[in-house]
């Protein structure tokens, strides 16, 4: 087994090797290590890290990588940041494990959270906390069905999610998820029923932008009217959706950005059919030049769960924001959720501390500013070579796709791999594998990186492709 994954590669050294072959004798690598930060779907060894500052890394062979990728959407603020740590050590100093009561850095963080809340739920949502993406999405959807059969009395509750959005691997999230390698291992089904995400360069429906007249979202609003063959029943004229739960940009299918109409559209019609709308906001806080990815489309959903950079990657931290009236019945009964982590004292100290460094610097404005330069300098690329088919941006967050061929758009997943390798040659981390055929890329730049830090990377993108296309694959 371990022999199928390792492959050789130039820049992985023989301490790299020699650890990485002890630890996949203890730690099952179903992690997903083989596909991670450095393998980006490659099933090889990776790297191991014994120093990280900023945007390097190095390993245990001494090589240094420059890495762009932003440690999976959890390292807004680049890595160990320094602001984060001090705020973790001083709160370390008084308190540093409260399992659930309240202390003064988590009633901060909450206050906070409501301060910053998008639109309408400003200042009049509640939140509650947890100890990461998975597990928020569990609450939400807790949060959500309690709602819905317990104070609404709705009569069914299946939810909606949308196929491509990755919304972590608990049980109950990895069938949300719907990737099929994931339900492989789910023990249990639940009326989960996915819809199409809109991706205009590969519509499921086979449609063109904008000609298409967001087909995709009236196929949606056509099946919450319709009984027997759709959504509704007629006999107690509710509609058997209760919820939809959504991404505002596609990270983990490989940055999938919808058209402009998607969310409102979508907003209207779970407004038109009395349906919560829950966003998945984890991999996207902050990095889309807004707090919130909704704020980019100018809608608010019902309910938003943030957690990853939420303390700058530095602790395992989660939170949703929800209205008030959500909260109603939930509140009103003990027991609802626990967990002997959540709203950690350290959590939320080292939280507080990273939306004052996004705040003091006015981080949200540069992610706009340089997501903006990183988008053109990336389309420059796709106009460059053959190879790139698509590139999207949501603020600072850029997706791209590899074909090997543009006109035909034909995916190609060993291009998109080729990538990832040969960019760890010259010392430059991509995130790649992702995607319907794993030859979409995403990356995740800190919201601190400079104009002259995308150049460089550019630069070494561009070289790479250009040995990638002179190869045969
Ligand atoms: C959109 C989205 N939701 C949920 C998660 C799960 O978060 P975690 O890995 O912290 O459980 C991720 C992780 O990548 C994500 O991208």
């Amino acid at each position: 087994m371990l022999r199928n994954i390792i492959h050789d590669n130039n820049s992985i050294g023989k301490e790299s090797h020699r650890l990485f072959e002890e630890f996949v004798e203890v730690e099952s690598i179903g992690s997903g290590t083989k596909v991670g930060m450095y393998g980006g779907g490659l099933n090889q060894l990776t790297p191991v890290i014994d120093y990280q500052d900023g945007f390097l890394l190095r390993d245990v062979d001494g090589r240094e990588y420059f890495d762009i990728g932003g440690s999976m959407a959890s390292g807004n603020l680049g890595f160990r940041p320094k602001v984060v740590l001090d705020a973790i050590i001083e709160q370390s100093k008084t308190v540093a494990h409260a399992p659930d009561y309240p202390t003064i850095p988590r009633i901060a963080l909450a206050k906070k959270l409501v301060a910053i809340a998008p639109g309408s739920m400003k200042n009049s949502a509640k939140v509650m906390f947890d100890v990461g993406g998975g597990p928020m999405m569990d609450l939400a959807a807790k949060l959500a069905y309690f709602y819905n059969i317990k104070v609404k009395k709705r009569t069914r509750n299946a939810v909606l999610a949308f196929y491509g959005c990755y919304h972590g691997r608990s049980i109950y999230t990895s069938l949300l998820t719907g990737y099929s390698n994931f339900v492989d291992t789910i023990p249990a089904g639940q009326e989960i029923l996915k819809v199409p995400y809109p991706h205009c360069y590969r519509c499921y429906f086979e449609k063109q932008y904008p000609a298409c007249n967001m087909f995709c979202t009236k196929y949606i609003r056509t099946l919450f009217e319709r009984s027997h063959a759709g959504w509704r029943n007629n006999d107690t004229d509710d509609t058997m959706v209760t919820t939809v739960f959504v991404e505002p940009y596609q990270c983990h299918g490989g940055g999938i950005k919808p058209p402009k109409e998607f969310y409102p559209e979508l907003r209207q019609i779970c407004d038109d059919f009395g349906v919560l709308m829950v966003e998945d906001n984890i991999p996207t806080f902050t990095y889309s030049g807004h707090w919130f990815g909704c704020e980019y489309w100018k809608i608010v959903p019902d309910v938003v769960v943030i957690a990853k950079s939420l303390t700058a990657g530095m602790w395992p931290l989660g939170a949703i924001i929800a209205k008030k009236e959500l909260y109603e019945s939930w509140d009103e009964m003990p027991d609802r959720h626990y967990c002997s982590y959540m709203g950690h004292p350290l959590g939320c100290a080292a939280a507080n501390a990273t939306i004052k460094e996004v705040e003091d610097r006015n981080l949200l404005s540069n992610a706009r500013e340089v997501g903006e330069f990183f988008y053109k300098g990336l389309q420059d690329l796709q106009s460059r070579h053959p190879t790139i088919g698509e590139v999207t941006n949501f603020g600072i967050i850029q997706g791209m796709e590899f074909v090997r061929d543009k006109v035909r758009r034909t995916p190609s997943l060993e291009i998109s791999q080729a990538v990832v390798r040969e960019a760890l040659n010259r010392g430059l981390v991509l995130l790649g594998g992702l995607g319907s055929y794993g030859n979409r890329h995403i990356i995740h730049p800190s919201l601190t990186v400079t104009k002259e830090q995308i150049v460089h990377c550019l630069k070494l993108m561009d070289e790479t492709i250009t040995v990638v296309e002179k190869t045969e694959y």
